[in-house]
């Protein structure tokens, strides 16, 4: 059994879809949030998930919080941490300490787009399409070994919202697979790619025809 821990800033959807998939040889280990009113922690409280929150605001520097985060994560012995709309930027120590074991998902076809409000550059943009990565965490913000990307069409008319919720639709497909892949031993880093034998064997699913 791999022991997952999830970090979650609000909704918590991709969470759900992690938990709702009830991928083999994985137990949900707990769920922590850095806002105590997170929707998401609420589900998975009714779920029987332990969960917990640590304010950011009640630390006076990153390195304070994010030590305090590390030490509630480690109580649960995690296999894996997974960022599932963890809206903080992590310190180079928390991003070390989990180095391998540690995975976002980000809302733009990386390495276009880091950072906030994906949706509406890459519509300003003219992209053509879009879509989510799942990768794992180095220091550098959203970047660091990609794990699967979803693609999705812009279509003419698009605005943020509906093209978020069709990124959205594709990240809740995704972000279980990978979580399955990565407790399965599937995955491997090889430099800054990595190598999955199941996706190889398979074909990459993820593209668009
Ligand atoms: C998702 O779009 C994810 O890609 C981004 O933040 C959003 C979180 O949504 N990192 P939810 O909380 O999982 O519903």
């Amino acid at each position: 059994m791999k022991n997952i821990v999830i970090l979650i800033s609000g909704r918590g959807s991709n969470m759900q879809a992690i938990v709702s998939a009830a991928i083999p040889n994985v137990r949900i280990a707990a769920v922590l949030s850095n806002r105590a009113d997170a929707a998401g922690l609420a589900w998975a409280a009714e779920r029987g998930i332990a969960t917990e929150s640590l304010n950011h605001k009640d630390f006076d520097s990153r390195f304070a919080f994010d030590t305090a985060m590390m030490e509630k994560i480690d109580a649960y012995a995690p296999d894996l941490v997974v960022l599932a709309g963890f809206m903080r930027i992590l310190t180079p120590q928390f991003c070390a300490h989990y180095e391998g074991r540690l995975i976002n998902i980000h809302p733009s076809l990386l390495p276009s787009f880091t950072g906030l409000h994906t949706h509406e550059r890459a519509i300003e943009a003219g992209c053509r399409v879009a879509g989510c990565s799942i990768h794992f965490v180095t220091a550098e913000l959203d970047c660091g070994p990609i794990i699967a990307q979803g693609v999705v069409p812009v279509l003419d008319g698009d605005n943020a919202d509906t093209l978020a919720a069709r990124v959205l639709a594709v990240e809740h497909k995704l972000f279980p697979q990978a979580v399955a892949d990565f407790a399965a031993g599937r995955l491997k880093i090889e430099g800054n790619r990595v190598i999955n034998q199941q996706r190889n064997a398979a074909g990459d699913q993820n593209l668009l025809a």
